[in-house]
């Protein structure tokens, strides 16, 4: 029997995200936020007290989402004693994709030992993420003006600046980053929500998108820390307020989001660069995740085929 907790439960992890993500899938295009979002909380609520373990909420959904739970300090999981894991999870990334039929909505949980994730009751991070063909041979520093980093990744990807890809929110509050970005020359590519899979495309070499920055939700930015320690990239973030200003100076790594060895899996709820969403077949539903864990390096993924049980 493994003594890695995070690795013991590893693949259930992800019959939580596919069952999140096929409770989501009802309310696609619905214009109903709220539905969409209980709906899938309360399911991967279910499948996470289904499993043999001891987990306890760290990261749950926020009051933004006038959510129907897993909030913070929730336990789930049959077991009520013995090692206990922390789970940082959201159960829509992408609530507004969902009901409005957009793109990159996804199901998500992390995973990593005992008080191992951060978590901070503040909504927003200003956060910097790269793949790992950077982190492998610089770090870059959320405290350093952009341009410069960008001429770091620049020289460090082997692109021209004018090739190098900047993934961020497309919010009213990014628009002297983007002006600024402007004027560095980069291509820019502005998405809607979503940016744990903005983060994650960093890492994949067939995205083309080389660096994701700005501010985005707290939670997501834990979450994606755990990915990106799979993914072995790199991720900075600051806690910031709403308007923007830092909480404190502070920047944190990924150790300091997520301590030790961690797990990361997710189901796409509509189609996105990283997931197919859910599709139904005379056969049922069909799920496409990603699992992956960063002890090993491995990253799996999974097309499922859910027979008629859906
Ligand atoms: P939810 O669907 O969980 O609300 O998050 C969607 C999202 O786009 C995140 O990916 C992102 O980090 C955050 O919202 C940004 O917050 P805001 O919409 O307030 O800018």
């Amino acid at each position: 029997m493994s003594h890695d907790p995070v690795k013991e439960i590893s693949l259930d992890l992800v019959r939580v995200t596919e069952a999140a993500a096929i409770a989501a899938s009802a309310w696609i295009g619905s214009g109903d936020k709220e539905s969409a979002d209980r709906a899938a909380t309360q399911s991967m609520r279910e499948r996470l007290n289904q499993m043999d373990f001891s987990g306890r909420i760290v990261i749950g959904e926020g009051k933004k989402d006038k959510s129907a739970g897993l909030f913070g300090g929730e336990r789930v999981g049959r077991l009520s004693d013995g090692v206990v894991c922390d789970l940082a999870v959201d159960p829509i990334d992408g609530t507004r994709p969902t009901v409005t039929s957009g793109p990159e909505a996804m199901s998500v949980i992390a995973v990593a030992g005992e008080n191992c994730l951060y978590s901070t009751g503040e909504f927003y991070m200003n956060k910097l993420a790269y793949g790992p063909q950077i982190a492998s041979k610089i770090e870059l520093n959320l405290n350093e003006p952009l341009a410069r980093t960008i001429r770091l990744v620049s020289a460090t990807a082997g692109k021209e600046i004018t090739k190098v890809v900047v993934c961020l929110l497309d919010r009213p509050r990014h628009e002297s980053l983007i002006r600024e970005l402007r004027s560095i020359g980069v291509r820019i590519k502005l998405i809607q929500d979503c940016d744990i899979s903005g983060a994650i495309a960093c890492c994949l070499p067939d995205s083309g998108i080389d660096l994701l920055c700005g501010i985005g939700g707290a939670p997501e930015g834990v979450i994606t820390a755990c990915a990106m320690k799979c993914l072995k990239g790199g991720f900075q973030a600051q806690v910031v307020h709403p308007d923007g200003k830092p909480v404190d100076a502070k920047i944190y790594s990924i150790e300091d989001l997520v301590r030790g060895p961690c797990a990361f899996a997710a189901t796409g709820v509509t189609n996105g660069s990283l997931l197919k969403g859910v599709r139904f077949s005379s056969q049922g539903a069909v799920t496409h995740s990603v699992f992956m864990r960063s002890a090993s390096g491995t990253v799996r993924w999974l097309t499922v085929y859910h027979g008629g049980r859906q």
